[in-house]
């Protein structure tokens, strides 16, 4: 690992300015998921048991640049303290966050950074400021890493740098998944759009065994060989560059698994008629939502034999019944093998986490990471610059 982590900082006494991803979902003023509060806690205890004061940094939402009440991170305050088991101050500006007096151990959070139009424009002004409030930076926000703002990467310049123990885990599940895996790897890539993760399949073939294609994505897969997909969401335009990256896949030998059988069905919601057909044999009045059972019984094939698994999107319309089977069931498959020792399994990105949440297969995965976009950027291959800024 080319950064440092807690363990080289010498915290004692220290006030640690740290990156924290809190941005979760509020409903009524509660918080509704408190996951990405809970991964952070090690961090703010390790700082406080080390004899360290903890400033804390945070974006919440996307105020752009404005002061918008309903996003103050003053809301967080009473969730923080219950998780860190400790009272939060609360800093409204950065004047205030100066002005608190702080006692080793304690812990200040400081307003979203984001009201300040000098964060995302990443102003060397601002980087300044933010790292005036503490003598060591400690990012432990990867789901915020792919962001070039003054509090994920300007700061990092300014201040001794090291990553926290969220930070860590991640980074060390994601290389453990990609950068260095066991073989055969094989990749789940699922979501509506093809076009939306072509940097994603370009990035995967030359390093996975297998790529199992799910969601709106294989039918504009299943179209691009000809076959007639009826009314199903499907990007005709991208039928050569579908079939490009089959050649690339070919290619490569990286074997691309698309849905044999499918479900279809007449209306997009809940509960529809739903009908099983082959995956070629799609009514032209009819739409594909999901894989069906053949398929989902090959994937867990594929599964059964590879030795890591990287997910990012679902298999089909996981958010309406019944078209969550394939997903859910996969999932389960891929949990079940993980929870025997059998396969390293890492999940990643927004809908794919409420999709294992949902089917409870969540808890059975290696990882589940806390990022969505970032976690996105990394399959890309792509570089995240608040961790760039930890290795610089
Ligand atoms: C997220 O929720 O994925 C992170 O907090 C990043 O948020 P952003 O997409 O608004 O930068």
């Amino acid at each position: 690992m080319a950064w440092k982590t807690l363990d080289d900082m010498a915290l004692k006494g220290a006030r640690v300015v740290t990156r924290v991803d809190i941005n979760v979902p509020v409903s009524n003023g509660k918080v509704t998921d408190a996951t990405r509060i809970e991964r952070i806690v090690p961090t703010v205890a390790d700082i406080r048991t080390a004899g360290g004061t903890v400033v804390l940094l945070a974006h919440f939402d996307r105020p752009k640049g404005k002061v918008v009440p309903e996003l103050s991170l003053e809301q967080l305050v009473p969730t923080l303290s219950e998780h860190f088991g400790h009272p939060v101050q609360f800093a409204p500006t950065l004047t205030d966050a100066k002005a608190i007096n702080l006692k080793d151990g304690d812990i200040m959070l400081v307003e979203n950074t984001r009201f300040d139009p000098r964060e995302t424009e990443n102003d060397p002004s601002m980087a300044v400021d933010l790292a005036s409030l503490g003598d060591i930076y400690c990012n432990d926000a990867f789901s915020t890493a792919h962001r070039a703002h003054a509090s994920t990467a300007g700061i990092a310049k300014l201040l001794p740098n090291c990553a926290g123990r969220l930070m860590q885990v991640e980074l060390q599940a994601l290389e453990k998944a990609l950068s260095n895996p066991e073989h055969p790897v094989v990749a789940v890539v699922g979501g509506a759009k093809v076009s939306s993760k072509l940097d994603l399949l370009g990035n995967l073939i030359p390093k996975v065994d297998q790529i199992v294609i799910g969601g709106g994505m294989a039918n504009t897969f299943l179209a691009a060989q000809g076959i007639d997909v009826g009314k199903s969401l499907c990007e005709h335009d991208l039928a050569d560059t579908a079939r490009e990256i089959m050649a690339a896949a070919k290619a490569g030998n990286c074997e691309l698994i698309l849905p044999i059988d499918v479900i279809t069905a007449l209306e997009f919601k809940a509960g529809a008629e739903a009908t099983t057909c082959a995956a070629d044999a799609c009514a032209p009045d009819a739409m594909i939502l999901d894989a069906g059972p053949e398929s989902v019984a090959q994937v867990e094939a594929v599964f059964d034999a590879a030795k890591t698994l990287v997910w990012n999107g679902p298999m089909g319309a996981f958010e309406i019944p019944p078209f969550n089977m394939a997903t859910d069931a996969a999932a389960l498959h891929a949990a079940k093998l993980s929870k025997a020792g059998k396969l390293l399994s890492v999940a990643g990105g927004g809908d794919t986490v409420a999709a294992l949440n949902g089917s409870g297969a969540a808890e059975g995965f290696s990882y589940i990471s806390t990022a969505g976009g970032a976690f996105l950027e990394w399959l890309e291959g792509k570089t995240l610059p608040g961790v760039a800024a930890l290795e610089s």
